[in-house]
C-alpha cells in the first residue's frame, strides 16, 4: 500500500518525445516526472505564477505571450488573469501532458486550454522559436525545464545559450520581455543574458526548503548579431 505509507502512486505513464512521462499522485497533489527527472507538481505554484506576472508587468495591452511548458497548468492559468493579454500561445512537446489537462490536470489549469485566447502548439519550443513564421511576442515565459543548469534532455541545454538567446531576442516585440525560470540561481546563464540584453534582473522566489527558485527577466536586446546562428546539431 505505497500510498497509506505517503509514497507516490503512478497514474499514469506514456511514451513521451523527450522520454517516458509519469504522471503521480502523493496525497492530495499530482506529479509530472519527465525522462526520469522531476519536473513539477501541483503543490505550490507561486514562482510559476510570478513568471508570468513579473514578464507581464508594464506590458501595454493588448499583449501577446507565449508560454513554454504547459506542465500543471499554472502560468497558463496565471496568464489569463492578466487584463492586458490578449493572446497567449502555449508550446508543449509532451501529447500526454496536453492530455492529461483534459482530466486528471484540469483542476490546476482551469480548462485554460478551452480558452479562445490559447493557442497550444504540441511542438519542441526550440523548434518554434527558430521558425521565424512564429512571429513575435511581447513576453516568452519559459519553463521547459528545472532551469538552464538542468534540463529535462540534453538538447534543451540550446536554448541557453548564445544561439538560442540569438532566437528568443527575435522572436520578442519592441517592448518584449523574455522570462526563463530556474530552479536555482544560474550564473552563468545571466552573464549569457547580460552579453545579450541591456536590461536584466534576477528575481529570488523563496521556497519552503532548498535554494530559492529564480525568475530571470531581460528586456531591450542588442543589435542582432553579425553572424546567423543556429541551434541545430
Ligand atoms: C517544469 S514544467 C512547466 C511548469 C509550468 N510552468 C507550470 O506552471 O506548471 C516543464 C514542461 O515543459 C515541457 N517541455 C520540456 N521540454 C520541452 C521542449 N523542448 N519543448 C516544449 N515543451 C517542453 C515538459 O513536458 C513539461 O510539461
Amino acid at each position: 500500500m505505497p500510498e497509506a505509507a505517503g509514497e507516490p502512486v503512478v497514474l499514469e505513464r506514456a511514451a513521451g518525445v523527450g522520454g517516458e512521462m509519469v504522471l503521480r499522485r502523493a496525497g492530495a497533489h499530482l506529479e509530472i516526472i519527465g525522462n526520469g527527472v522531476f519536473l513539477m507538481d501541483t503543490r505550490n505554484g507561486e514562482s510559476e505564477r510570478l513568471l508570468v506576472r513579473a514578464a507581464a508587468e508594464g506590458l501595454r495591452g493588448p499583449a501577446r505571450l507565449l508560454i513554454g511548458g504547459l506542465g500543471v497548468g499554472f502560468s497558463l492559468a496565471e496568464a489569463l488573469l492578466l487584463p492586458q493579454v490578449a493572446a497567449v500561445t502555449v508550446v508543449e512537446r509532451e501529447p500526454a501532458v496536453v492530455g492529461w489537462h483534459r482530466t486528471l490536470l484540469r483542476p490546476w489549469s482551469r480548462g485554460a486550454l478551452e480558452d479562445p485566447r490559447v493557442t497550444l502548439q504540441c511542438a519542441d519550443l526550440l523548434d518554434v522559436v527558430a521558425d521565424p513564421r512564429a512571429g513575435t511576442f511581447d513576453a516568452l515565459c519559459l519553463d521547459i525545464d528545472n532551469g538552464p543548469d538542468w534540463t529535462v534532455t540534453p538538447g534543451n541545454a540550446r536554448l541557453y545559450g548564445p544561439a538560442g538567446l540569438e532566437l528568443l531576442a527575435e522572436r520578442l516585440t519592441r517592448q518584449g520581455v523574455l522570462a526563463v525560470w530556474s530552479a536555482n540561481a544560474a550564473p552563468r546563464f545571466e552573464e549569457l543574458l547580460r552579453e545579450r540584453f541591456a536590461r536584466v534582473e534576477a528575481r529570488p522566489v523563496p521556497v519552503p526548503r532548498g535554494e530559492p527558485d529564480v525568475v530571470y527577466l531581460a528586456r531591450d536586446p542588442f543589435p542582432a548579431a553579425r553572424f546567423p546562428v543556429t541551434v541545430s546539431g
